[in-house]
């Protein structure tokens, strides 16, 4: 029977151009797609704009636009893209868009309908400059659970924790650098709290789908549970969802609440089934067969949903989303796919200093989409893992194994076809025949990991496979065959074992390298090659055209214009850091009054330790010359080591009332600087005094 898939990507955010994390994403879905279409499925893979939100909003208005052609101008951009690296989403739309403002809306109701929507009055942060309730990730401050600072208030990107802002510590507006008042709003909250929900979450997240396979990757699963499943105290961190968000806000209007709008990350997944919606209504080029044709394929119970995203986005795809589909009586997902980071240089990326890579330079400089799609596919498995980008990696790997082991195999073989026998393709003996069926013979195999996404162990299985063909090359040399009275026969023999090779090989990578298979076919004059047409020989007569080379080498002049900064132009701060320095509003004036309560001190670190059972904290035993010693917990543990402080000199807020800990009292705080987005532009510096300063002396 056909499978019949639906699949998405994440919805990227339309407030910026496309970076490499994106294309990884969209690679590692682009090949499990072509995989499955070679396999004889029928796949809908659709994307979209995640158009809503407040920053969205913000940055619409900063740019002087209206945030739909604020988004309407990101969206033009995707193409170059999206064609650029050969991915092949069967439509592309917007969270703006009718289906989804239909589907949102007729969803909330079926919730609602269910007992599972609650209003409540809370209070919410408001900003009394700007004169609007704050937006979750315009109010940074500590994370209740893990105490990183300046995270967002909605969600931790250290821990993964979600909460609500007003469980920040410290929290502060990142829109004007004031601190927030408390103001009442009503909100409307998806009850997840609610019996219902919590046995079937706690059920789903742990079931398998109807192929044995299970919703969750196992890593993925366990980092979830802590949410889902009760503590020591048998209280569980899943609380009920607040949906809503009050004007001014750009998103979908919440039905018979006027001023009231989903919060984007309710409507967002829904745009995975407006797109496809919008796809069935582009199909059939009339909008109510279109709907007729959507309901008809969703609600057959063979139509499999599958989520590729991130690691940053499990809670919401895991969690939430499963939930608002099963309680307005709609199918579940059958599976979300997490993938990890791709860093560069082990660094996250960061555009600001330049340490990404831009797609669309890569494409610029004319290399070849291919060679990216290869070598991210060789880094990728089915794990929820980062992936590392390293440009010697990148060359060696194409170079040695693309180029120099699958392509060589063609351009070893096809001159002497062309030129001794005409094009055609003669006989093959036993050695020969043997060689073909080991590799055909991994043919189930290589399904199966394109199947579970263990893409780099295809690639692996492949290149072993290409291996044992220039091994064969290496022992019969058809260039010396070329050359000896009599062995003819056995030149021809040899040259088109390789051919014939060499289009196995092509089909277990024709996922991976669309374009280059395309060329292959085209060459070797063939039908498009397909997993079950592998064990068919193109035969003996088959006419194959002339070999034009391939697919060239990496240069490493293009890697190093590739990573160069643009000349002469200083590397362009965007807008907001020109105003912004160190990515966050001077704070508001104080007088020099106000600075003299805060007793700034020389301390000295004598001793410092891990902090067990946390991964941010670093103890320090600080001597501010009183005799006695300080004890101080510091969230410094990710930029240093303890043997890197101990015997060095710091400066030390003295006179901060002791804060008690989850791991003691802190008696202090250690000043360390560092950027606000700390995702964007990580590192933590501790400050450190000229030499000649000695414990206690006040700072001032
Ligand atoms: N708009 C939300 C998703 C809504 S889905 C209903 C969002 N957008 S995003 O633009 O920030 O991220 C889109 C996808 O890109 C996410 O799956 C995210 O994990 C992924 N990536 C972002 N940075 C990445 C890397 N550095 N590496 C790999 N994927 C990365 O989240
Ligand atoms: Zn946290």
């Amino acid at each position: 029977m056909t499978r019949q898939l639906f699949v998405t990507t994440a919805l990227p955010y339309a407030n910026g151009n496309f970076h490499i994390g994106h294309i990884m994403e969209y690679i590692q879905a682009d090949i499990w797609v072509r995989y499955q279409r070679m396999m004889g499925s029928e796949v809908h893979f659709v994307c979209a704009d995640d158009a809503h939100g407040a920053p969205i909003m913000i940055a619409a208005e900063k740019a002087g636009k209206t945030p739909q052609q604020f988004v309407a101008d990101i969206a033009a951009g995707r193409k170059p893209y999206l064609e650029g690296f050969n991915i092949g989403f069967d439509n592309w739309h917007s969270t703006d868009g009718p289906e989804n403002h239909e589907l949102a809306q007729q969803i909330y109701r079926d919730l609602k309908a269910a007992g599972l929507i609650e209003t409540r009055v809370i209070e919410q942060f408001f900003d009394i400059e700007k004169n609007m309730f704050l937006p979750d990730r315009f109010i940074k401050g500590e994370c209740p659970k893990c105490h990183t600072k300046d995270q967002y208030g909605d969600n931790c990107e250290s821990c993964g924790a979600v909460y609500s802002p007003t469980e920040l510590i410290n929290p502060y507006s990142a829109l004007t650098g004031g601190t927030p008042v408390l103001r009442d709003s009503e909100h409307y909250f998806f009850k997840l709290s609610d019996p219902r929900c919590v046995e079937f979450l706690e059920q789903w997240t742990q079931a398998s789908n109807e192929r044995g396979q299970a919703h969750l990757q196992s890593e993925v699963y366990n980092k979830i549970k802590e949410w889902l499943l009760p503590n020591e105290e048998g209280k569980r961190d899943l609380g009920d969802w607040d949906i809503s968000r009050d004007a001014p806000y750009f998103g979908i209007e919440i039905p018979d609440a006027p001023g009231k709008y989903f919060y984007v990350w309710l409507d967002a997944p829904i745009g995975y089934l407006a797109s496809l919606k919008n796809r069935f209504v582009k199909l059939a080029g009339d909008a109510a067969l279109g709907a007729q044709h959507y309901d008809a394929f969703m609600a057959d119970p063979t139509t499999e949903q599958y989520h590729f995203i991130g690691k940053d986005i499990i809670t919401f795809h895991t969690l939430f989303w499963p939930a608002m589909l099963h309680f307005s009586g709609r199918k579940t997902p059958n599976a979300i796919f997490v993938h990890g980071f791709l860093t560069i240089n082990s660094e996250k990326m960061s555009k600001s200093r330049g340490t990404g890579l831009d797609p669309l330079k890569y494409l610029g400089l004319g290399m070849n989409p291919e060679w990216l799609r290869y070598y991210i596919a060789a880094k990728l498995n089915a794990r929820n893992e980062d992936v590392e980008f390293s440009p010697e990696d990148f060359m060696a790997r194409v170079n040695s194994d693309l180029v120099g082991k699958y392509i060589n195999i063609a351009s070893r073989a096809a001159g002497f076809i062309a030129k001794r026998f005409d094009g055609k393709l003669g006989e093959i003996s036993d050695d020969g025949a043997a060689l073909l069926t080991q590799l055909r013979i991994e043919r189930v195999s290589i399904e199966q990991l394109y199947e579970t996404r263990d893409y780099a162990k295809a690639l692996r299985e492949t290149m072993l496979l290409a291996d044992r063909v220039n091994e064969y090359v290496d022992a019969n040399k058809p260039w010396e065959l070329a050359k000896q009275e009599g062995m003819e026969t056995r030149l021809h023999d040899v040259c088109t074992v390789c051919i014939e090779a060499f289009a196995v090989l092509t089909t277990y990578l024709k996922p991976v390298l669309p374009t280059l298979a395309a060329q292959v076919e085209a060459f070797l004059g063939v039908q498009p090659l397909a997993f079950d047409n592998t064990s068919q020989a193109l035969g003996t007569g088959h006419t194959i055209g002339n070999y034009k080379h391939l697919m060239q080498r990496v240069d490493i002049k293009q890697l190093e214009a590739l990573f160069e900064a643009p000349a002469n132009v200083e590397p362009a701060p965007a807008a907001a850091e020109l105003t912004v320095p160190g990515g966050e509003e001077i704070a508001p004036t104080i007088s020099i009054d106000d600075f003299a309560k805060i007793d700034l001190r020389i301390a000295k670190i004598v001793n410092c330790e891990a902090v067990e059972g946390s991964t941010k904290l670093l103890r320090l035993t600080l001597d501010v010359g009183e005799g006695k010693m300080r004890n101080v917990f510091s969230g410094i543990a990710s930029a240093y080591k303890p043997e890197d402080l101990i015997g060095k000199l710091t400066v030390m807020v003295a006179n901060l009332a002791p804060r008690k800990m989850k791991f003691g009292i802190s008696e202090g705080m250690v000043l360390a600087a560092s950027h606000a987005d700390q995702k964007a532009n990580p590192g933590l510096y501790v400050l450190e005094p000229f030499a000649g300063a000695q414990p206690g002396m006040r700072v001032g």
